[in-house]
Parts: C-alpha cells; sequence; structure tokens
C-alpha cells in the first residue's frame, strides 16, 4: 500500500521530535499502522536541522504553510505551530480541503475546538489531539476509549510541568520563584508567553478539554475557573508540609448533581497520595469513574520525545482509520456530537471544598476566638488550628486553619470579614484543600 502523506507545519521542538520519532522507528510504525507514514511536506519560517533525524526524507520544506495545507498530495496535516492565528485558519483550510489533521495546540483546541469538531464533523475528517493534554500521556485514549464504559465522577491531574517544577523546587530545596521559571523556560518547558504556566491559563486549556470529555460536553474555557501559583509563598509551602500536605497546582473537573466544577488552583492534599509524590516537570492525571474506581496516568507533560510520541500516536491512528466511514470513528468528545450534554457548570461561588487559611494576627487572647465566631457564624466547622511562632521584626504571629467542607461563598464572605479585624494584618491566605479519596 502506498505510504499515508503527511504535511507538517512547524519544525521546532516537537516539529523536529516528530521528523526523528517517525524515521527511528519507521519499521515498527508501519507495522502497526498497515502502511508507511511519511512526511512529504513541511512548511517552517526558520529551523534548526541539527538533532532532527530524516529531515532529507521531507521531499519540500517550504515557509508557507498554507502551502502545504493547499496540496492535493497532502492526507493529514500535522499542526505543530501553536497559537491561535495563523493556526486556526490554517486547521479550518485543511478540513475544507478533506484533510485530517493531528495537533499538539491546546490553546487552539480549548478555544476554538467546537467550531473544529463541527467542520471536521461536517467533512468527515478527524482531528486529533492526545499531545495538546499532559504531553506523552495518552490520558485523552484513555478517557475516551478505555474508560468508556465508566460513569466519570472526577478527573485531577497535575497537567502543568513548569508549575509543578516551581512548586517541586521551592519545596525541596527551598529555592526562589523566579529563579526556577527561568531555568524550566531555559530547558523548554514553559510557554512563549510564561504567563500561561504560571498563572493557571495553560492548565485551564488543558482541564477544559479533560472536562469536556469526561463528561461529554462542549468545551467551555471561559467557565473553567482559573488560578496560577504566583501567590504561593515558602512559607505555606513549610507550613503545608508540617501538617502533611503538598501543595500541587491542581486542575479539577468533578460531576455534582448540581453541575459540574471545573477549576484550576493550587491545592493542598495529603502527601500520602502517590499524585501528591509527582514531582519536577511531571504530570499526571487521577481519574475516578464509578466502575474501575481511581487510575492513575503518570509520565512527561512536555519535551521533545514525549510530546511527539502522542503525536505520532495519533497519526498511527488516523492511518488505521482512514478506510473507516467517518460516523463510525471514535467521536473527537468522546460522546457522539448529538448526544453532548449542556450541564450546567458551576461559578465558583457554588463549589464545596476544604481550606488552609493563614493569617498573621496580633498575639493577645481573645484574637482567636473572634476569628472562630466568624467561620462558625457561617456554619464553617474547624479541622485544626495551629499557632506558629512569632515573625521576625514584627508583633505578629502566624494562624493557620484547616476547615471542613463549605461552599466557597461562604469562605468568601468569611474572608472578607476576617479582613476586616483590627488585630489581623494584611490578607488572608486561602488555598483549598482536596483528600481526593
Ligand atoms: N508549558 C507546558 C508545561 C508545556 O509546562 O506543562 C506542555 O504543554
Amino acid at each position: 500500500m502506498e505510504p499515508v502523506r503527511v504535511g507538517l507545519l512547524g519544525l521546532g521542538t516537537v516539529g523536529g521530535g516528530t521528523v526523528s520519532v517517525l524515521t527511528r522507528n519507521a519499521d515498527e510504525i508501519t507495522r502497526r499502522a498497515g502502511r508507511a507514514i511519511h512526511i512529504s511536506h513541511a512548511a517552517a519560517k526558520v529551523y534548526d536541522p541539527a538533532g532532527i533525524d530524516g529531515l532529507d526524507t521531507i521531499s519540500t520544506i517550504t515557509q508557507d504553510a498554507f502551502e502545504v495545507v493547499n496540496n492535493p498530495d497532502v492526507d493529514i496535516i500535522v499542526e505543530l505551530i501553536g497559537g491561535y492565528s495563523p493556526a486556526l485558519e490554517l486547521v479550518m483550510q485543511a478540513i475544507r480541503n478533506g484533510k485530517h489533521v493531528v495537533t499538539a495546540n491546546k490553546a487552539l483546541i480549548a478555544l476554538h475546538g467546537n467550531e473544529i469538531f463541527a467542520a471536521a464533523q461536517e467533512r468527515g475528517v478527524t482531528v486529533a489531539f492526545e499531545a495538546a493534554v499532559a504531553g506523552g500521556i495518552p490520558i485523552i485514549k484513555a478517557l475516551r476509549e478505555g474508560l468508556a464504559a465508566n460513569k466519570i465522577e472526577w478527573v485531577a491531574g497535575i497537567i502543568n510541568g513548569t508549575g509543578n517544577y516551581i512548586l517541586s523546587e521551592m519545596r525541596e530545596k527551598g529555592r526562589d520563584f523566579n529563579e526556577v521559571l527561568k531555568e524550566a523556560q531555559a530547558l523548554g518547558y514553559a510557554e512563549t508567553d510564561p504567563t500561561f504556566d504560571i498563572e493557571g491559563i495553560d492548565a485551564a486549556h488543558k482541564l477544559t478539554i479533560l472536562g469536556a470529555i469526561a463528561f461529554g460536553t462542549p468545551l467551555q474555557f471561559d467557565r473553567t475557573y482559573r488560578e496560577g501559583i504566583t501567590a504561593i509563598e515558602p512559607l505555606d509551602v513549610q507550613y503545608a508540609g508540617e501538617l502533611g500536605y503538598r501543595i500541587k497546582h491542581l486542575g479539577i473537573a468533578r460531576w455534582t448533581k448540581q453541575g459540574i466544577e471545573m477549576r484550576v488552583h493550587p491545592t493542598l492534599i495529603p502527601q500520602r497520595r502517590l499524585i501528591a509524590n509527582v514531582d519536577g516537570i511531571m504530570n499526571a492525571v487521577l481519574v475516578y469513574g464509578d466502575a474501575v474506581g481511581p487510575t492513575l496516568y503518570y509520565g512527561a507533560g512536555a519535551g521533545r520525545y514525549p510530546t511527539a510520541s502522542a503525536v505520532v500516536a495519533d497519526l498511527i491512528d488516523v492511518t488505521r482509520t482512514l478506510t473507516i466511514d467517518s460516523e463510525n470513528r471514535v467521536p473527537h468528545l468522546a460522546f457522539q456530537p448529538h448526544a453532548l450534554a449542556d450541564t450546567r457548570i458551576l461559578p465558583m461561588d457554588e463549589v464545596e471544598t476544604s481550606y488552609y487559611l493563614r493569617m498573621q494576627v496580633v498575639d493577645r487572647p481573645g484574637v482567636l476566638a473572634e476569628v472562630t465566631r466568624i467561620l462558625g457564624d457561617r456554619a464553617i466547622s474547624i479541622e485544626a488550628i495551629i499557632q506558629k511562632e512569632q515573625l521576625a521584626d514584627t508583633v505578629y504571629v502566624p494562624v493557620i486553619f484547616l476547615t471542613q467542607r463549605t461552599l466557597e461563598r461562604n469562605m468568601r464572605e468569611a474572608i472578607a470579614q476576617i479582613e476586616k479585624l483590627s488585630f489581623v494584618e494584611g490578607s488572608v491566605t486561602r488555598i483549598r484543600v482536596e483528600t481526593l479519596a
């Protein structure tokens, strides 16, 4: 059988890795796909040929990505340019031209996936995006196919390697936030705009995709709540450890009777949980299905070869399905397009979690009683209170509260009241707590 012909857009870190993996594993890949997969055309404005094996097998490399997308000799387009524009125009043009698409572009799928999938459905082509979430971990395939028997109850993931690396280095080595971020950028893990990593935007893109696939809803990035890790202080990392917790930047999607929770934020999790011990640049996704119970997926969430592993797996998948009628392929969002549900996504005020609170207070009788009264008035039950030693050069002592589960609205109101107390200095640090049981 003739090789399937691929047009590759982007020859950067992941594009170069994709060419290399397809070249070095060509025989294995052909045996799996049933025919050879050949990158016949590529487009890149600039690229560094060093370290790309098999670049010489690509017959045409152009600077014009539309030339590749419009080439009738190309069967599948691999979009590894990233960003929204021109990636969106290229993907839509490829679909109009009847080409299948493989992409690693999480921002594009999270924000424009509904429109892209509708167009693909209409044209009878597939858009595959395994590499968009958690790099080399086959989490899309696991959720969409391996766990298809289950009603998914929740998904909780460490899905941004850069953020996890920063938090791990702060905890293990007491290192400075900015210094570690610079290192992650130098290693090629951080996004072009690193605020995407540290403000939780990248994780929210990925969670939007995971949540839609887990619960069979359209993609709704604008309803995914997000907080980054910039407000996490070394003191909180230390106190969390003393209380038996680790602070992780989690993406959580949870089904409840009231609606779906979609939220990305720093979270205290018990240090005995496996996922609490996922450190450095690694990613992990914990999925709870009603039949299977908890399953955990761990691996490299970024990097040249891990991400190329997912891109090439998608290429093999698409190649295998080329002869299958489009109605019988695995649906893009796991559920049949006409069966997607319009389940409500809960506003953060209606989400229920436990909390870690840290405040600086004047050390005198009655202070804690006043704070506990404010919490008690809102039926917020306290799990533990710890008073630490006085902070150097101040009259304040840090006090930490762990609370039981309560609505975010109650906690927001309680914190506003606590911050008005004359003996409380500055703002209250609030980090949500999840047992992931
Ligand atoms: N910037 C991302 C991360 C890369 O740090 O996880 C992979 O999406």
